[in-house]
């Protein structure tokens, strides 16, 4: 299906109903391991998903499913508590639809965060990696279909979507906290089996350090709307065939409860500095 425009807009104007006044300037996404960061949220206000007109349901684990409103480092935020995937069945246009309703609710800028199997074989579990850029070939566009020209153009520049300016921002963040904070490309598989070892070998001759089953949608559209992104990926395991032993879904959850804290500290930071 596509969406119109004023499904976005009605998505947005119940929202808008909730929070009254209240305009968020920053979205953030946050998968594996840091959605407690919507539960220091202060002076919140919750709004579930199910309670969003065209709102899909998240139901990964550890996905709350719910959008939380309010201030965070002082910013006005939007944090979504929980995030949708393909494999989950929907489709990309599903998968990226609430980077636009925050958008129309006033968020210029999208904070991205997920846990990916690591592919650079100089690093290591646990390592906090800089979004520079990422790959999602092969796969369907959440852009494809009628142009919704509110958003932006038929055909946007991707030259930039990880804003360079951003990441300025959060390495000297990560300097100041003395986080070691690698840089890499995040290379998209929609999942939801891990990759296979020739996958993962593919994944680093085409240029990856991690693979994951997010984020690329969400930045696609965040991106076409003029949106600024800020993206970091919580390598919080080796990608299939690098070890010799299988990947499991406990290892990612272990890998990403062990690092929120560092995690944590870093995108409040980069937050703080948002100006
Ligand atoms: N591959 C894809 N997605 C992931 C991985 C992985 O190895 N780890 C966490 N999410």
């Amino acid at each position: 299906m596509t969406y119109t425009f004023d499904q976005y807009k009605e998505s947005a104007d119940s929202i808008r109903r909730r929070i009254g006044a209240f305009c968020p300037k920053v979205a953030m996404i946050l998968g594996s391991g840091l959605g407690f960061l919507g539960d220091v949220v202060e002076d919140p206000v919750c709004v579930s998903y199910r309670d969003i007109p065209h709102f899909k349901a998240s139901t990964a684990p550890g996905h709350k499913g719910q959008l939380v409103f309010g201030t965070l480092e002082g910013r006005p935020v939007a944090v979504m508590q929980g995030r949708m995937h393909h494999y989950e069945g929907y489709s990309y246009e599903e998968v990226s639809y609430a980077v636009r309703v925050l958008r129309l609710l006033g968020c210029d800028t999208l904070i991205v965060t997920n846990a990916a199997g690591c592919v650079n074989t100089d690093w290591n579990v646990g390592e906090l990696m800089l979004i520079t850029d990422q790959i999602k070939i092969f796969m369907e566009s959440p852009l494809r279909g009628e142009n919704l020209p509110e958003f932006g153009v038929r055909f946007p520049d991707s030259s930039h979507l990880y804003t360079p300016a951003l990441q300025d921002l959060a390495r000297q963040s990560a300097g100041e906290l003395g986080i070691d904070l690698k840089e890499g490309v995040y290379m998209y598989f929609p999942g939801p089996q891990y990759e296979t070892p020739a996958e993962v070998r593919f994944a680093r001759i085409a240029g990856a350090d991690a693979v994951g089953m997010s984020t690329a949608p969400e930045v696609i559209v965040a991106g076409h709307c003029g949106m600024q992104v800020l993206g970091f990926t919580l390598c919080s395991n080796m990608a299939a065939g690098i070890l010799d032993q299988p990947l499991s879904e406990q290892e990612v959850l272990d890998a990403a409860e062990a690092c929120k804290e560092k995690f944590s500290r870093l995108v409040l930071a980069c937050l703080k500095k948002l100006s």
